[in-house]
């Protein structure tokens, strides 16, 4: 089964992050993007998409990660059988709207019918541990053996 990381930040914390992910998954087939370059069209419900996702502005998405969110709102492709997993970053002292991102990435392809699999990741910047070393954890609880092909 391909691997597709889509990151989608504003200042490269979640590239790194996404990096990191791809380190843990190396040896298998595995692909990284961003979602600034990624067309909505080329998404594969055979393909287990990993969201790697930062927050900005009131709880929103990183300006790099707007346009595949609107393709996505405008075209609303059927994602039924399209397994996914989110590691988002924010920073709690946002308060109400810490990792909004991520979670917003997670409700748009849920809504197309696609499923969430493994713990939703939320990175905090005020935390002492960087985004990259906490995805490269992350990464390694995701229930991969699991996930059969479509
Ligand atoms: C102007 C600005 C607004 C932000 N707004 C939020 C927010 O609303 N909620 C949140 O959890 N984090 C927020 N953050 C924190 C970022 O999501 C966090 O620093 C993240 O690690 C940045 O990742 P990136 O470099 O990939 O964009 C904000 C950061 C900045 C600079």
């Amino acid at each position: 089964m391909r691997m597709v990381i889509l990151f989608g930040t504003e200042m490269g914390t979640a590239e790194r992050a996404a990096e990191a992910v791809a380190d843990v998954l190396a040896g298998r087939d595995v692909a990284v993007h961003d979602m600034a370059d990624f067309d909505v069209d080329d998404l594969n419900i055979q393909d287990f998409h990993i969201l790697v996702c930062s927050t900005y502005g009131s709880g929103d998405l990183p300006t790099g990660a707007e346009p595949f969110f609107e393709q996505l709102d405008d075209r609303l492709p059927d994602l039924t059988g399209l397994r996914f997993a989110v590691f988002g970053l924010g920073d709690t002292v946002y308060g109400d709207t810490f990792n909004r991102g991520g979670e917003i990435c997670a409700e748009k392809f849920a809504a197309l019918g696609a499923v969430q699999v493994g713990e939703h990741g939320r990175h905090d910047a005020s935390e002492p541990t960087r985004a990259h070393e906490q995805a490269r954890v992350w990464a390694r609880t995701l229930p991969i053996g699991t996930l059969a092909a479509v």
